[in-house]
């Protein structure tokens, strides 16, 4: 493998990534009323809290899945016949609904942590509230399509495209949430 042939894995990497990095930021635009607990406790503490509600998980879902649906289209524009990635003819879809409402439970799944740990909604806990979403979206990708997950993100030097993915998913999280906060839209510059 050359130095091109990394690089252009790792923007595929990332490109094949977006579906699950809009969903969560789509969740503060959009997010809000009724939580996904119903305001229910478990052992004292919130299942998960205020901060994840229904509205956030459908809308921020469907943003991701519309995003995607671009990203697929604007492929077969271009004369793609595998997606660019996603896959061959539509069944990238299916993909597309793994990324983006994985990464909102994976969301939720961190919120289920840090309300054990005793942390309360809106509170820092480094690593986790960057990376959860996107092991959630890794993780439901990877049921619903293991080969892609393993082709586009392990197999052989592939893990340097996860690692770098992770890495730019970790800056870009915390950019977009001090954006947010300095916009209005969220409580927490995290
Ligand atoms: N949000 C939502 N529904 C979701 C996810 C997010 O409505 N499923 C909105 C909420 O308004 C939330 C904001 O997006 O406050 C920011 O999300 P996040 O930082 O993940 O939540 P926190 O409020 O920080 O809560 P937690 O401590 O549970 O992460
Ligand atoms: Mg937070």
């Amino acid at each position: 493998m050359s130095a091109e042939e990394i690089l252009a894995a790792v923007l595929m990497g990332v490109w094949l990534f977006i579906p699950a990095m809009v969903p969560n930021t789509a969740a503060v635009v959009f997010g809000g009323g009724t939580p996904v607990d119903f305001g229910r406790t478990w052992k004292g503490r919130r299942i998960l809290g205020d901060g994840k509600t229904w509205r956030g998980l459908a809308l921020g879902g469907l943003a991701g899945a519309a995003v995607g649906a671009l990203q697929i289209w604007v492929s077969h524009l271009c004369g793609s016949t595998d997606s660019w990635g996603f896959g061959p003819g539509w069944s990238g879809l299916g993909l597309l609904l793994c990324l983006s409402f994985g990464a909102l439970l994976g969301d939720m799944g961190g919120s289920f942590v840090k309300r054990r740990l005793g942390r309360e909604r809106g509170a820092p806990v480094p690593v986790l509230d960057q990376l959860d979403f996107a092991v959630g979206a890794l993780l439901a990708a990877a049921a619903c399509r293991p080969g892609w997950v393993y082709a586009s993100y392990i197999e052989g030097w592939h893990i340097l495209v996860l690692a770098v993915l992770l890495a730019a998913v970790y800056v870009l999280h915390r950019s977009a949430n001090r954006i947010g906060y300095a916009l209005g839209l969220k409580d927490e510059p995290w």
